[in-house]
């Protein structure tokens, strides 16, 4: 009976609730790894209230100037890249749960950094240390939550990733109202601290542990996750059928069942940067003071409200409408809204051809206050859609793919590969954004991430597998047909 009942909530035809699995102890780890993700979206938002403090700091050692502040930002991207290849080495050598951990220390010492800096080199050395940090913490957490997870909630539990992430770079924005630089620093180290300690009870994950051959602690862990009244021995059976244990070698390359998810999983990140959503939130502000917001502050704030509240609807939605209807549904999404901002600034910068420089984004702050406030409307209103639609879909959904679409064996190194794509193009696309903008204009730019965004619905249409469902060994066994 067990046995049955376990089939049928964590197999293939997982579609009935079954009362004998407890998920309770499920989503508390879920709890204690997703802290990760917080403290990755604190990474994420400190800049933002952070820089215009130094800018202005009375220090001259620490005041940055534009370059700096750009420096300052972007640095953490970097960081995060070279994490994605320590994250993709840490993950098949000391385990998912471990490298998780580790990862506070990173977190913590480069806050400390950050607090401690005596000059601006210190600052750019913290940030890339919570950057690094952060690049781990993306490979690491999604694996970790699809390895813990049975089908029924993956694509929820999974979702909550992204979820956690936005609503750091949230917490960051509002926390930033209020706090100075360094004690926001400090408050941005505490979900670090606190995930290391939750997560030093949680247990590793099963398929880890039988890729060790640690079968009885992979039982234990099944125990800890599912229950006691499930079938441990059946679903220990199913993954140990899909481990194969020799490591990966180069040849191995060849062979369909990895490169066919590698370049999937890297096609997916770097068509979740192509979106220019980096370059958005990055300019935000600028938009919402042009369209004559007094405190762009709070309009942040507002920014990153949606993106908590749409990411909360993908997350609660997923494991119904599956991963692809979400991923059409958020491509179009952007690409209208991104093709809306082309509009608006075709219109707005027309307008001004006696400017002596009409086509940079940054004449847009020069407006005589009211002059286009009605156009500029169209500007918050495309900003509003874009973001919705990001956290809809390209958001959280790129990140649980690439931690279902790996084989076991290989989900370390694969995923690094993916991490470090992400994390390099978005590096280039925040940093090259103005260059970008001279050399194609304002309007042409952002029709470029719109024709990136049809170009990511084409690729959902034909490469995408929808994952809904299925055991992380059924999608292995797909890709190996
Ligand atoms: C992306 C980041 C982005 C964040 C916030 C993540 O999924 O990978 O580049 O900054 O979402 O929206």
């Amino acid at each position: 009976m067990a046995a049955e009942e376990s089939r049928r909530l964590l197999g293939h035809a997982a579609s009935d609730s079954c009362p004998r699995v407890q998920n309770k102890r499920l989503y508390l780890a879920t709890f204690a790894a997703v802290l990760g993700p917080l403290s990755f979206g604190f990474v994420l938002g400190y800049s933002s209230p952070a820089i215009p403090e130094l800018r202005k700091i009375s220090d001259p050692k620490l005041r940055l100037d534009s370059s700096q502040a750009s420096w300052f930002g972007s640095v953490v991207t970097l960081g995060a890249a070279a994490g994605g290849i320590l994250g993709g080495y840490l993950v098949d050598k000391v385990g998912r749960k471990l490298s998780l951990m580790l990862c506070s220390i990173p977190y913590v010492f480069g806050y400390i950094v950050i607090i401690s800096a005596q000059n601006v080199w210190m600052l750019y050395f913290g940030r890339t240390l919570t950057g690094l940090a952060s690049g781990i913490t993306s490979l690491v957490v999604p694996v970790y939550i699809s390895e813990i997870s049975h089908p029924k909630v993956r694509g929820m539990l999974g979702s909550c990733v992204q979820l956690m992430v936005v609503t750091g770079i949230l917490g960051a924005y509002i926390a930033g109202v209020t706090l100075k630089w360094r004690w926001l620093a400090v408050l941005c180290s505490f979900p670090s601290c606190i995930m290391l300690l939750f997560m030093s009870f949680m247990p590793e994950t099963p398929r880890f542990l039988l890729n060790q051959s640690k079968r009885s602690e992979a039982i234990a862990s099944l125990r800890f996750l599912r229950g006691p009244h499930v079938d441990h021995e059946w679903e220990c059976r199913q993954i140990e059928a899909g481990v194969q244990e020799e490591g990966l070698n180069l040849s191995e390359f060849k062979n369909p069942s990895i490169y066919r998810p590698l370049l999937i999983g890297v096609a997916l990140m770097f068509f979740q940067q192509v979106t220019g959503i980096n370059a958005v939130m990055f300019y935000a502000e600028t938009i919402f003071e042009d369209a004559n917001f007094k405190d762009s502050r709070m309009a942040s704030v507002v920014v990153g409200s949606i993106q908590v509240c749409f990411t909360a609807v993908a997350a609660l939605t997923i494991d119904k409408t599956g991963r692809k209807v979400l991923l059409y549904v958020s491509g179009i999404i952007m690409a209208l809204s991104t093709a809306l901002f082309g509009l608006y600034f075709k219109i707005v910068l027309s307008n001004r051809n006696n400017s002596t420089n009409p086509d940079t984004w940054f004449t847009l702050n020069s407006a005589s206050p009211g002059t286009e406030s009605g156009i500029s409307w169209l500007a918050v209103a495309s900003l509003g859609l874009f973001v919705a639609g990001f956290a809809l879909g390209w958001g959280p959904i790129p990140w649980l793919l690439i931690s279902e679409i790996f084989p076991l064996k290989a989900r370390g190194i694969l995923s690094g590969a993916c991490v470090l794509t992400n994390w390099v193009i978005a590096f280039l696309v925040t940093k090259e954004f103005h260059d970008f903008i001279g050399f194609l204009t304002s309007s042409g730019t952002f029709w470029l991430f719109s024709a990136f965004c049809c170009l990511n619905i084409t690729f959902t249409a034909f490469y995408v597998p929808e994952t809904k469902g299925r055991t992380l060994e059924q999608i292995e066994a797909y890709f190996r047909s």
